[in-house]
């Protein structure tokens, strides 16, 4: 029995992601029997009001008409309690509306698990568990109490570090879930599958066959009405220091021992500790960036902004697996179309046999990743055209989850039962969070204080400004520009 209580309840994200996956997990019998969800927010609502506009959203944006009967159903576990986070009085009185919510069941208010979602604005995440902390809804007496904490974790290293200090000072680390979506996506967790469930990649999975690795997330959306945030962040701060470091991480990590929380983020945070540190004219060696025409047009938008809606970077991981592989992370806003991709590009055979007949051609072999849309795997390799004397072409082989599975589940449904049932390996870890801004955050720094960087522009549609092909183009290597690579 478990009470999920969401702060920030009448927020997009609630409506958008966590109402219509939790939803979905009703609907697979997967939440746990008398689960309660009980939204806080100022607004003030009854619960049937509440209830009303959560089937209206979960309708409009949460993927389409839902069946009248198992919503209903549901419903009766959505509860609402308005309360105002950042004032303390109010958590004493939430505590008291959901201990007796909870003993309602003849059951012991005192054996009910309790998970806590901050899906508020980031500034109200310290307040807020200073008061749960106060309220003495925190400690967990034999009863788990976990905490859920959505993005983002800090605007920089020092922000994060002190939001867990803060954090610690209420909740242990055990309790403590940060959100990263990306770790939800069924393609992500399938890298890991791909790499320590077969024993063919591993020989190859390193400096000695792979030349570089390119990690892509196109978007095709604009920044649109979000330009108040996004003009703070930009794309390093909104992409890079979380989805694009995990899709790097999991691509660089060794085995763990295990499959369990602990052991992977180990394995995961070494890979954070190996990636070399930019020094002197790393900055504007190894980094692009750019913005896309019409973004300062943008409501929210200053129209004299330097934000890079666009970035790339190239980092090196210094282990012995990756030593001299570049790995090259890519990101936009306005890009040609929304692609995410994981380019594992190996290096040419050592001695080009076919060289010498004309038409050969060889192109080494690719593995992409296709982490979305079109989510699935895809090799290319050489093949003999036939009737052609010695004529090579690139062949393909591709899986696609959609050809043997029914449409993958949203990343928040397995991120929220992984909360209920209390699973942290797939959320992240303090010192992984600290370490990866401290990756990112020199970069931001030379960006926006020091160093005079070419800032490139790119229309809408591109893959960014021509500074980034031709930087690639200098380094004798070009980007896999292709959209979802797999149809
Ligand atoms: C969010 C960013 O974390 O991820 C957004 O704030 C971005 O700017 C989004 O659009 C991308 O997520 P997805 O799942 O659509 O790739």
């Amino acid at each position: 029995m478990a009470t999920m209580v969401i702060f920030g309840a009448s927020g997009d994200l609630n409506r958008r992601k966590l109402i219509p996956a939790l939803f979905q997990l009703y609907l697979k019998n997967r939440l746990p029997e008398r689960t309660r969800i009980v939204g806080v927010s100022r607004t003030p609502y009854d619960d049937q009001q509440w209830r009303r506009l959560l089937r209206e959203s979960t309708e409009s944006l949460g993927g389409g008409p839902v069946d009248g009967q198992r919503w209903d159903e549901f419903a009766k576990r959505l509860f609402y309690c308005s309360a105002d986070v950042s004032k303390p009085e109010d958590f004493v009185e939430l505590e008291r509306y959901l201990r007796n919510l909870e003993s309602g069941h003849g059951q012991g208010a005192d054996d009910v698990e309790r998970v806590y979602y901050l899906a508020t604005m980031p500034q109200l995440y310290a307040p807020a568990i200073a008061h749960l902390g106060a309220a003495g809804m925190a400690a967990e007496n034999g009863v788990s109490r976990r905490l859920v904490i959505e993005k983002p974790f800090g605007t920089d290293r020092a922000t994060a570090e002190r939001l867990n200090s803060q954090t610690h000072e209420v909740f242990r680390e055990h309790q403590i879930y940060r959100i990263d979506h990306y770790l939800g996506k069924e393609t992500v967790q399938n890298l890991m599958v791909l790499r320590f469930a077969n024993s063919i990649f591993e020989p190859i999975w390193n400096r000695n066959y792979i030349d570089h690795v390119q990690i892509t997330v196109a978007e095709e959306v604009t920044v649109g009405d979000r330009g108040g945030y996004y003009d703070n962040a930009g794309v390093l701060r909104d992409m890079f220091q979380n989805h694009l470091l995990q899709l790097l991480m999991i691509t660089a990590m060794e085995a763990p021992a295990r499959f369990r929380a602990n052991e992977v983020r180990d394995e995961k945070v070494k890979v954070l500790r190996a990636i070399r540190p930019f020094a002197g004219d790393d900055f504007t060696n190894h980094t692009v960036r750019g913005q896309y025409n019409g973004y300062r047009a943008e409501p929210g938008v200053p129209s004299d902004s330097r934000t890079a809606t666009f970035a790339a970077l190239k980092l090196h991981v210094d282990s012995w697996r990756w030593n001299g592989v570049p790995f090259y992370l890519r990101s936009g806003k306005a890009m040609s179309c929304r692609s995410t991709q994981i380019v594992i590009q190996f290096r040419e055979p050592p001695h080009l046999l076919f060289d010498e007949f004309p038409g050969a051609n060889p192109q080494p072999n690719r593995l992409v990743i296709q982490v979305q849309p079109a989510e699935g795997i895809h090799l290319q390799m050489q093949s003999k055209v036939p009737d052609a004397n010695m004529q090579l072409r690139l062949m393909e082989l591709g899986f696609r989850f959609s050809q043997q599975y029914e449409k993958l589940p949203d990343a928040y449904q397995r991120l929220l039962m992984d909360a209920i049932s209390g699973d942290p390996s797939l959320f992240a870890r303090s010192d992984e969070v600290e370490l990866a801004w401290g990756v990112i955050d020199p970069i931001i720094h030379a960006w926006e204080d020091g160093y005079e960087m070419p800032l490139g522009h790119y229309d809408i549609g591109y893959w960014g400004p021509d500074s980034c092909r031709t930087w690639m183009e200098q380094q004798g290597r070009q980007w896999f520009d292709v959209c979802p690579v797999l149809h």
